[in-house]
């Protein structure tokens, strides 16, 4: 069984001390960053003139996830910013193939995320086409949120999905994911664990990593 790969969410860093915030996480394996719209989803967040800054600070590979409307528009910015893995939601994209083909064309890997609301079989027609899907586990547009406890059926649905078109992107959760709930979520198929509050709440962010570690650990 493979490890699970850790993603703290800056949103939940203190952006006074952003550069010691990226430090303090740098024995994750992805810097989660998320971008919001004020549109697709009730609030602002932060654009690429910061994920370039965090680019220069960090050595682990930024996945972007970008909660944002016309997602076909703000790709490309994000491609140049310098973003490894782009997600961008399903609920939001016209042409989800083209812009999955897009992304990876220009070296990143490409993403879909939905909704809580968004069923799994909408996926069935851009299945073959991702290298990730991330299944929100909260309604976007907030850390600190409240984990959704019928994610993991969704998240065993997901992986049941891949296994009949014989495909095995990465599955990534994001929203409320603890140490109280990792180790059910990765039971069910996820293997990218997003945390914000619970790896930036806690003093020492090390340790808070090596505890969702060691849940992901079947
Ligand atoms: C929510 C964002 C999440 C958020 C997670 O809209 O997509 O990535 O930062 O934060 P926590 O782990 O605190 O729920
Ligand atoms: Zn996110």
């Amino acid at each position: 069984n493979e490890d699970v790969l850790i993603a703290p969410s800056v949103l939940s860093a203190d952006f006074t001390k952003l550069g010691a915030e990226l430090d303090a996480v740098r024995d994750a394996d992805l810097v989660h960053y998320d971008v919001m719209d004020g549109h697709f989803v009730p609030n602002l967040s932060y654009g690429t003139a910061i994920l370039k800054q965090v680019k220069a600070a960090t050595k682990l590979p930024l996945d972007v996830h970008l909660m944002v409307s016309n997602p076909e528009v703000q790709v490309p910015w994000f491609l140049e910013a310098g973003a490894d893995i782009i997600s961008f939601h399903l609920e939001a994209a016209t042409h989800a193939n083209r812009l999955c083909a897009q992304i990876r064309e220009a070296g990143a890997q490409a993403a879909v995320a939905l909704n809580p609301a968004t069923p799994v079989c909408l996926l069935d027609s851009v299945i073959e086409d991702v290298d990730l899907v991330l299944v929100m586990t909260v309604n976007p547009g907030f850390g600190g949120q409240s984990f959704i406890p019928n994610s993991v059926q969704k998240v065993r649905k997901l992986s049941e999905l891949c296994r009949e078109h014989g495909v095995s992107p990465a599955i990534e959760v994001d929203g409320g994911i603890g140490v109280g709930n990792a180790r059910d979520i990765v039971e069910a198929g996820a293997n990218v664990l997003v945390a914000g509050s619970s790896v930036f709440k806690p003093q020492d962010r090390a340790q808070a990593i090596a505890g969702l570690r060691a849940q992901g650990r079947l």
